[in-house]
Parts: structure tokens; sequence; C-alpha cells
């Protein structure tokens, strides 16, 4: 694996600047050692202090963590409170005032909205809700833009405990319309459009779509939120079924009485991608899931009131859930959201909004940075980005020299990097530095953060000191996922599997050690992709695939990409002979718009080549091993002894 090679040369150490240690809500090793050995001393005290000193409860629990059913773990479990009020009407005395969130739209264009506002607003939308028969209990998908109102959308279901499902706006109708039945939503909210890039993207028409299709009907409601001047946007109305936001919220009062939830009651549910062509369900709770966002913001962000936060990630995604729409409100911060992408009109725009916004976190993707490292690397230099001080990145490994540019072109050399790895199903951080005392080191997310009892095991479950093996976490934590919706057994057999006794939350990711004990993340170890941070199953694309008509067979792998991470390569048999030419250029073409319909743009194959059939054993299994040297363009040296059909191996090499 090349990945292991580039890192086990990297061996610089970043200690934390001293004046950023000396003012770190955490300071010095010695600080964090000791918050680590407290955990380890009385697990659950530990988390039972954090519980009780980060979030406000309308009924104080009285157990912590309750084990009896596991893996269905429990926690806080008699204790009551709503997660809206923690993000909005806790700060209210002291904060009305401050600003929540400070929104950048794609041209620019510029609205603050303070703590009261927003309260304002959740409120009205809460009423709005509730006046449509929502109720606790029920599901509400949000396929939205980023926008003031997204997070609205959001936090107006937490207040009533509605349990929200957003859909990445990128997402295809098909996708949409299976994320809706699987949760039985029975209301929509969406918008007439996205703008992003300075382009239209039509989400009604999406939405239109994703209920027109079987099963769609579940959906009594639709709330549509006007982005777009109505010329611009047109859109088709269903009478009776469709709401304009702006007319449900007229004349509705502007407070609405947070609904008391159970700890455990669901917060959300959101689809990722997983082995097999069905996307899960990942449910989290009220309780745990926002202690994990606030315990990280104060932690690994080492987040202050003066701060101003911005994580550019989409409300799609589960790191705009937890560092966007929940985190850094429960915390009492301003934050900056954005509609548009990196490169609009620039590359340059990143960094000319934390000059304008006077940014201080600032939390992005290693695919974003290498990507505007190539756009403009030098870039960073035209503006004054003296207000940063902390840096972060998300969602897969960060390849060293990507690390060195962000430290030094963004960071100007004095900004900590957190590189934090977590995942949908953990909610929120799990490894990364605590900036003022964790030295970092380019490539690596360093350390468990304090109370994850993250390790490194072989497949016998027992711990590896040196070397690679599968990363678990062995005792449940507060932020972890409760279950897949509609389908417990799936939720053990992927997270819980007897290999590991049964208790241990298998991540699903490779990594290893050094030699003082920091983690570096090596990959996935199922068949899912990371393509621009982005989860992706092999399944899932060639599920999409097969089902064209054209299509008898196929099969998808990764192969590692310069800025995406990995890119996917697509190996088709079509039912029809094998094309050539300018006719296999046209089907590519069909397929990979085919691809993008299926699922989403983000799950377009780069790379698509026809064979006559696929690289098999003589029981029939697709032996991907093989079909991952052939993406990479490397000399096959694996055993093909067991193969049934060996020619088809250079077919299949040739076939670009
Ligand atoms: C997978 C989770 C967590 C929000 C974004 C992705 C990879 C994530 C890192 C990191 C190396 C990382 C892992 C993980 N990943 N962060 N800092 N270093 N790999 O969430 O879609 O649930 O994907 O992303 O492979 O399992 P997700």
């Amino acid at each position: 694996m090349s990945n292991i090679d580039s890192i086990l040369v990297e061996n610089r150490v970043f200690p934390a600047p001293a004046a950023f240690e000396k003012a770190a809500r955490v300071s010095g090793r010695a600080q964090y050692d000791a918050l680590c050995a407290e955990a380890a001393a009385d697990y659950e005290g530990f988390w039972a202090r954090q519980a009780r000193e980060q979030l406000t409860w309308h009924k104080p629990f009285t157990q912590v963590l309750d084990e009896s059913r596991a893996p269905f773990y429990r926690w806080f479990h008699d204790g009551e409170l709503n997660v809206s009020y923690n993000c909005i009407d806790r700060h209210l005395p002291l904060l009305a005032n401050k600003v929540a969130l400070i929104f950048e739209s794609d041209n620019g264009t510029v609205r603050r909205v303070t703590y009261a506002e927003l309260s304002r607003l959740v409120g009205q939308f809460a009423n709005g809700l509730t006046s449509l028969g929502v109720t606790k209990g029920d599901r509400v998908v949000i396929y939205m833009p980023m926008s003031v109102e997204a997070v609205v959308a959001m936090q107006a279901c937490a207040r009533i405990g509605a349990i929200h499902s957003v859909v990445f706006g990128g997402f295809s109708a098909k996708s949409l319309n299976e994320r809706i039945i699987d949760a039985k939503a029975k209301l929509v909210i969406t918008a007439n459009a996205g703008i992003r890039g300075g382009k239209v993207v039509p989400l009604k028409a999406v939405t239109d779509e994703a209920l027109a299709t079987d099963g769609g009907d579940v959906v009594e409601r639709v709330i549509v939120y006007q982005r777009a001047d109505e010329k611009d946007a047109p859109v088709a109305w269903q009478k009776g079924r469709d709401i304009w936001w702006h007319e449900l919220v007229q004349g509705k009062p502007d407070y609405c009485a947070p609904v008391w939830v159970n700890a455990e009651d669901p917060l959300f549910i959101l689809y990722t991608s997983g082995s097999t062509g069905k996307p899960k369900g990942v449910q989290h709770s009220s309780a745990g899931y926002l202690l994990g966002a606030v315990n990280s913001m104060q932690l690994v962000f080492d987040h202050k009131p003066d701060d101003i936060f911005w994580c550019t990630a989409d409300v799609g995604w589960i790191t705009g859930h937890s560092y966007v729409a929940y985190g850094p409100l429960a915390v009492g911060g301003t934050q900056l959201i954005f509609e548009g992408i990196p490169t609009y009109p620039d590359a340059g725009r990143f960094w000319q909004m934390i000059e304008r916004h006077r940014v201080s976190i600032f939390y992005t993707a290693p695919t974003a940075i290498r990507s505007l490292i190539k756009l403009g690397g030098d870039l960073p230099a035209q503006f004054d980005l003296s207000s940063l001080r902390l840096l972060g990145t998300v969602g897969e490994p960060i390849n060293p020299e990507a690390w060195m540019w962000y430290h030094e072109k963004v960071g100007g050399g004095r900004c900590p990097i957190v590189d934090t790895w977590w995942q949908t199903e953990t909610g929120s951080h799990m490894l990364a530095p605590l900036p003022g005392a964790v030295a970092t080191k380019p490539g690596s997310c360093t350390l468990p953060l304090p109370g994850i009892m993250a390790d490194i095991v072989d497949e016998a479950g027992a711990s590896v000191e040196k070397g690679g093996g599968f990363l678990v976490i062995k005792r449940p934590f507060p932020s972890q996922v409760r279950t897949l919706w509609g389908d417990p057994d799936r939720f053990v057999k992927s997270y819980f599997p007897e290999e590991y006794n049964g208790r241990y939350y298998l991540a699903g990711d490779s990594a290893h050690r050094d030699d003082d004990g920091y983690f570096w993340i090596m990959g996935r170890i199922d068949d899912v992709l990371n393509v621009s941070g982005h989860r992706l199953g092999t399944m899932e694309i060639e599920s999409a695939l097969v089902a064209n008509p054209l299509v008898a067979e196929a099969a998808v792998v990764g192969r590692p990409d310069a800025l995406k991470g990995e890119a996917i390569v697509a190996f088709v048999v079509l039912k029809g002979p094998r094309p050539a030419g300018d006719e296999a250029k046209r089907i590519i073409t069909t397929l990979r718009d085919w691809v993008a319909k299926e699922i989403g743009a983000i799950a377009k194959p780069e790379d698509i080549r026809f064979g006559d059939n696929l690289p098999k054993t003589r029981s029939g299994k697709i032996m991907r091993r093989l079909l991952r040297a052939i993406a990479r363009g490397e000399e096959i040296t694996q055993d093909t002894s067991t193969l049934e059909n060996p020619a088809i191996l250079q077919q299949l090499q040739e076939s670009i």
C-alpha cells in the first residue's frame, strides 16, 4: 500500500506554539494525560461529569451508561433535555445579541443572524411544522442548499422532537426517493433552488421527481424555501402538498416551547454508504450525540467566546451536522456558513472569506486543500490571514505535502493543525490532537480524545502494539451510532462483529501506530471508497451500473488520485458486444450520466473499461485485487492461478 510507505518516512514533529499552549483550554501534555487517566480510572464518572458540565438538562440523569442490551448501549437514559434549547435558549440571557450565523451567499452577499433572531426563526418554523401535523418521532427529510434556513430546519426539528434526515443536495432523485422511503418521512423540506458556483441547482424539481417515483407518496407535505427568483427557478406546484416556507411561517408565533425528549430519543438519521448496495441509516441519540459535539468543540477546536469558527462542510454530511448545525451553536459561538464552492469566482475564495470575516478557526477537507494548491498555491499570500489561530482537516488522510502547505501558506507557521479522524457513525471526533497539548505530525491524526478507548487489533482481536491492524474503539462512548434505522441486525454485524467478542466497535479502517503511540490511518478495510472525503460503496455504484439496460455485469474499484484521494474505476461487461472507438466513448458518457442520475454526480466513475467478462475465480468470485492493479496501471504480480479466464486480464489492461 503506497500510503504506508509515504507515512513511514514522515518524522517531523510540531509541538504546539508556546502562546497557543498557554491560552488553550487543555494546556500542555500533562493536562491531556491527566484527562485520559481520569477517564481510565472512572469511565462513567468522567462522562457523567462532562454531561453535567456541558449540557443543560430538563431532568437530570441518574444512570450514566446502560450496557444491559449491548451493543445497543444507552447513555444518560433517564435524563431529559432538548437539543435546540441547548443550542439556543440557554445562551439568550447573556448572548441574545451575539451573532450566531454569518451567512455568505454564492455571490458574496452577507447576512448576520443573532442568537435572538435565530431563536425567533427556529420558533416560527417549529410552529409551522407543528401546524402541519409534525410531532415527536416523525421523520422529516431535509433536501436543502447551505443556508440559514437549512440550520433553522434542523434546529426546528430538534425543537419539537422530530427526527430529521438530511440528504445532501448533490444526491439524485433516486437516492432521495430511497432515503425518503426507508425513513418513511412524512414531510420534505427543500428549496426552489440551490446556487453554487453561479449555477442554479433545481432542488424542488428533483424532489418532485423523487416523490413521483414508487413509494414517494409516503410524503404528505413539501415545504419550499424560496432561494431564487421564480423566473430563475420556476417550480411545478402540487396543490395541497406544497407550501412556501415564507407562507408557512407567516403569522406564526416566534416562540415555540421546546419538547423535552429522552436522552436516547433519536435526534436524526443520516444515510451513509456501506459494503452492500443499500445505504445505512445511521441513527444518533439526542444527549450523547450533542455531548460529543460540544466536547470536541471545546477540546479539539479549543473554542473560545471570541472565535469566528468556519467549518466548510455541507449540512448534508455528518461534519455539517456536528460542526455547523449543532456544535458551534451549542457552545454559543459565532460561525460562518457558506453557500458556494471554494473555486468560485476563483481559487482565492476561501482566503478572501477568512480575511473578510476574520475567521479564527478554519476546518476543511484535504481534497479541498489539494485542489486549491493546484489552482492557486500562492493565492493565500494575497490575503490577510492573521486572524487564524487554528486549522483543521477531516475526511481522509492528509498527505504530508498538503499538510505542510496548509501549515505554512494558510497558517503562517503559527497555527496548529488538528487532523480529526471520525465517522458518520461516531458522531464526533475520536482521534485528533488537543492543539494546546499534543504535538502534531503531518499525516497523523495523533491520539484519541480523553475517554475514547481506541486501539488497533489483529484479526483475533488482540492489541497490535506496532504495525498495522484494524481500528477499534473498545468501550462505548456517548456520541456513537445507536442503531441502523430499521435494521438492527445489520447494525450488529457491521460494527460489533463476533470476532471481536461483539463488544468492540469496528470502525472499518486500518491503521498503524508509531513509536510515540500516534495513530496513522491507512484506509478502509471494506468495499468502501473515499472519494473527495465522501464515502461511496462500490456495491452501490455496481448496482447502479447493472440497472442500466445495456449492462450485464460491473465491478467497481478505487484508484489513488492526487486530488480526490480515490477515483472510481468501473469494469463493465455489456449485454451486447464489447464496444470500441467512438461507440465505446458514447456508451461511457451514457453510463457516467446514468450513475449521476441513479446516485448523484459524486458517484460518476472517472474511468470505465469494457471487457468480454470479468476476472473470476472458479467459484465465480470477482477478483477485485486484480482489477485494482489494472486500474492503477500496475503490473500484475499476484497469483492468477485460481483464475477461471486468465486471458481477460490482458483485454482489460488494453481496453482504455
Ligand atoms: C471515513 C468516514 C467524519 C466526517 C467525514 C467523513 C475517513 C475521516 C479521516 C482522517 C483519515 C479519515 C475514514 C473514515 N476519514 N477522517 N482525519 N484521516 N481518514 O465521514 O463519510 O462517515 O467517512 O472517512 O476512512 O472511516 P464518513
